[in-house]
């Protein structure tokens, strides 16, 4: 379990702070496996199943992070932790059961080994769990909760159905992003500051702050996704290519072609093509890394990055927001 619990390498500057945290990370840990438990076998292994194969628990760190912008030692906040993670779970059997992604976490998808029906019943399970131990922290926690989970659906809806007649796409895919994976973000950093009972008014520029943030991470992981090995990952590399999935780097290079540019319409026909074979989906892959619109999409996730930090004006200096700045680095520069 140690190895989940170590904090996220933004939080290395300060050595106090990287053990508090590291501490706290592990009552999450043993918190969200307590949660989880089930009676009977087939809930309780398939509960644990994503838990167990890994993950980065980005959004603890970032909510026991913002907490200590108030007394982060207080129950509700390893509560709020545990809410945070749970709903990112659940989330993540449902997304691969629609993405048909075969490996998670370096370990087959949920619906590889059990099926869709109880991927998805394992992902409600979760859901309803974090939802009890959101109840915990009151009326507030419950509206916030109803309200993020509102923007994930929409989020996933709304990128199945496309940019409505006439809007800009790529404005679209970025409300998509900030719905889908900004808002959980968002929610992890309020919550921080929420439950810990630090100033108040600090509570909406950290929730920005997730969002912009959330943005950020999520076209960083579109180019991950055609950029990287499995072995890196975790994932399998070109599922939103073969899912049709319009990241930015799809979007732009379909902008640059539509204005005569011959390299992206060569890119384009590649993407086009049947994308049933590895062969077919690994040359789409790789013209679509090699071709300078995924420089660009990375630059975008950068200045993401830089808008996430600027929303932290109103943080007081100090180690938080340091710590803080250095998250926002670090879901750009990752590579896995
Ligand atoms: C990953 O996107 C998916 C999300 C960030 C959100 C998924 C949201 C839902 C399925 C709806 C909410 C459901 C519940 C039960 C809370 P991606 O496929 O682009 O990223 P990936 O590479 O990690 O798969
Ligand atoms: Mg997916």
């Amino acid at each position: 379990m140690s190895h989940l619990a170590s904090p996220a390498t933004f939080i290395g500057a300060d050595a106090q702070l990287a053990t508090d945290i590291s501490t706290q990370l592990e009552a999450v840990e043993r918190r969200l496996y307590e949660v989880t438990e089930q009676t009977r076998k087939l809930p309780d292994t398939a509960s644990k199943h994503l838990l167990a194969a890994g993950g980065k628990r980005a959004r603890p760190n970032l909510l026991l992070l913002t907490a200590r912008l108030g007394d982060a030692h207080c129950e509700a906040i390893i509560d709020a932790a545990v809410a945070v993670e749970l709903i990112h779970l659940a989330s993540l059997y449902h997304d691969d059961v629609m993405d048909d992604a075969p490996v998670r976490r370096g370990a087959p998808a949920a619906h590889e080994v059990w099926g869709n029906s109880v991927a998805i019943l394992t992902g409600d399970l979760l859901f309803s769990k974090a939802s009890g131990v959101t109840a915990k922290l009151g009326p507030d926690a419950v509206r916030v909760q109803a309200d993020t989970f509102e923007r994930l659906v929409l989020g996933q809806l709304n990128e199945f159905a496309g940019a409505p007649e006439g809007a800009d796409p790529i404005e679209h895919y970025i409300q998509v992003l900030a719905d889908k994976t900004g808002s959980l973000i968002a929610t992890s950093a309020q919550f921080g500051v929420m439950f810990s009972g630090a100033d108040q008014a600090l509570a909406e520029p950290v929730r920005l702050f997730g969002e912009r943030v959330g943005i950020a991470f999520q076209l960083a992981d579109d180019i991950i996704d055609l950029t990287t090995t499995s072995a890196m990952s975790g994932k399998t590399p070109g599922t939103d290519l073969r899912e049709r999935v319009p990241t930015l780097p799809v979007l732009y290079v379909r902008a640059a072609a539509a204005e005569g540019d011959e390299s992206a319409a060569e890119v384009v026909r590649l993407l086009d093509a049947d994308l049933t074979s590895d062969a077919a989906l690994e040359a789409a892959r790789a013209a679509l890394a090699a071709h300078p619109v995924t420089i660009r999409a990375r630059d975008e996730a950068s200045r993401w990055a830089e808008a996430a930090k600027a929303a932290l004006d109103p943080v007081p200096e100090g180690l938080v927001k340091e710590s803080l700045f250095a998250f926002a680095d670090s879901v750009v520069s990752r590579t896995a």
